[in-house]
């Protein structure tokens, strides 16, 4: 086999070209002229906060929607797209940013989807040949995954590796990847940008989206920042830097990303004593106090949502206490654990947690209407006006509180299920990646949310992937590994390497 040429052909050409794009969506004009040229062999990436309209235009270029005015050319050519199939057929590949597999379907199945490998007969299928060829892929790419598991059985994170595989799968030549870091370990996430490294020498053109910069920084070579649906920056990426990225986004100077913590923090409110389940967690113990954040490091698939699924009475307790303010817990189901006055955002919101096709508002109130003490038989201007008092405290961007969900940007859904739980009146709350996906802005609003919470006496439990606000933010962390805790460390006394040490290191066998 001969190598792939390392070198990018000098004369990149635009692989891609949309011009002047506008859409609008009822009320909100989601893009108003927007151009962008992505040049073969390149990284470009598309930042703005949440709602900005980036995965908009990518739907535009995918078929998904069509554009009210503006046009598309894909190697110099005139392009429409009625439908996604079309999209595909001129070489355009994307990721979506929220996960859309079918779930009793396997790893295998989901990759080759409408395209499966025929079998011996007719209208067949070989499973072997389909198997082997996941296999492949998988393997091409250097992702561990077992192409006959359930996609039901997989982690959040490792369903985002089947999504990265079903867009490989295509040889395109225009590869979109909308938040594919969102919920991958930093291990995960550094295999993806190999592939991404490689796909760009071999000539792809690459639309990178996410709202990690630093990784924008690190793989883009062009970065196009949209900011309420207009293009309001373009320039390559060796000359930004994340506080330019930033003000671009934002309009604004950040300071302060993190709150100052002044909570007292006071007696043991949630103690947990030699915890087990049956999803696979061991002899888990651990208190937190009133006034306390404690974050949870670890790897994906070491066990941290795991520890809040048990908790919170989703999976099956096989040993172990829970006690909350001294009283002894038998949580069964997440009805007995939100009546004892715990709360959990949970890290994937369409899997586990909103209801798309309902309004924002229900999907606010919907938990919430026997803790706020109004029966089911809520009048939607009331609840309208609810819903609308707690969007507003964390700024959530809708064109009204009666819009179904599925109409809101990934990270403003993400902001609906912290709404839900900021109207629930409970004492512990466990936040499962409140951050993932939103932008910068929204992020310093949830840190700001968790140390107000703390500061009210409440006792939070942070499970987070991302080293930096563990440290930002909490006060005491907790180190998961393969299903155990192998650290309680107090922030202040430790360092990211250590956690990473802890959380890493591998047991010799
Ligand atoms: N199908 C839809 N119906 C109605 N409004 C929509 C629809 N899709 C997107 N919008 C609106 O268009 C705007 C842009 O949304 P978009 O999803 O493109 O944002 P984004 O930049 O991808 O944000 P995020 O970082 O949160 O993913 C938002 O105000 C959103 O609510
Ligand atoms: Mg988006």
């Amino acid at each position: 086999m001969t190598p792939a040429s390392p070198e990018v052909t000098p004369a990149q050409h635009a692989a891609l070209r949309m011009t002047s794009i506008s859409k609008r969506f009822g009320p909100v004009q989601a893009l108003r002229d927007v151009c962008i040229t992505v040049r073969a062999g390149t990284v470009h990436a598309l930042v703005g906060e949440n709602g900005a309209g980036k995965s908009t235009l990518m739907k535009i270029l995918a078929g998904v929607y069509q554009p009210d005015t503006g046009a598309i050319e894909i190697h110099g050519r005139p392009q429409s797209f009625a439908h996604p199939a079309q999209a595909l057929e001129a070489g355009i590949s994307m990721i979506y940013q929220e996960l859309d597999l079918a779930e009793h379907l396997t790893v295998a199945e989901n990759i080759f989807l409408g395209a499966e490998p025929g079998g011996p007969l007719p209208f067949t299928i070989s499973h072997k040949q389909m198997m082997a060829r996941a296999a492949g892929l998988a393997q091409r790419f250097s992702f561990d995954i077992d192409p006959a598991a359930k996609v039901e059985d997989l982690a959040t994170g490792d369903c985002q590796i089947v999504e990265i595989l079903k867009a490989l799968r295509h040889h395109a030549s225009i590869l979109v990847m909308d938040e594919p870091t969102s919920s991958l370990s930093e291990r995960e996430a550094k295999r993806l940008f190999e592939v991404v490294r490689r796909l760009r020498r071999e000539g792809l053109a690459i639309v990178y989206i996410s709202h990690r910069l630093e990784e924008i920084i690190d793989l883009a070579d062009q970065v196009s920042v949209l900011r309420d649906g207009a293009l309001v920056h373009c320039e390559q990426a060796a000359r930004l830097d994340i506080p330019k990225i930033v003000h671009y986004m934002v309009g604004r100077e950040l300071t302060d990303f993190f709150p100052t913590r002044a909570a007292q923090v006071g007696a043991v409110l949630l103690q947990v004593q030699g915890l087990s389940s049956e999803a696979g967690i061991r002899d888990i113990s651990f208190e937190v106090r009133r006034g306390e954040i404690v974050g949870v490091a670890g790897l994906v698939g070491a066990g941290r949502t795991e520890v809040a699924r048990a908790i919170f009475g989703v999976d099956k307790r096989t040993g172990g206490q829970i006690t909350l303010d001294g009283r002894a817990l038998n949580i069964r189901s997440p009805a007995d654990a939100i009546a004892s006055g715990i709360a959990l955002l949970t890290e994937d919101r369409k899997r586990t947690g909103l209801c798309l096709e309902l309004p924002c508002s229900w999907n606010i109130t919907l938990p919430n209407l026997d803790c706020i003490g109004f029966k089911p038989f809520l009048k939607p201007a009331q609840e309208n006006r609810l819903a609308g008092d707690v969007g507003a405290r964390i700024a959530i961007k809708w064109s009204s509180p009666a819009a179904v969900a599925a109409s809101l940007s990934g990270g403003n859904q993400q902001k609906l299920l912290i709404a839900r739980w900021l109207l629930a009146n409970s004492e512990f709350l466990i936040f499962d990646e409140p951050t993932r996906g939103i932008d910068v802005g929204a992020k310093t609003e949830v840190y700001g949310l968790l140390n107000r919470l703390a500061e009210e006496g409440k006792a939070i439990l942070f499970i987070s992937s991302e080293l930096p606000e563990l440290f930002g933010i909490a006060d005491r962390l907790l180190v998961m590994r393969r299903g155990r805790l192998v650290g309680n460390l107090v922030t202040k006394q430790t360092t990211p390497e250590e956690v990473m040490h802890l959380a890493a290191v591998e047991e010799k066998t």
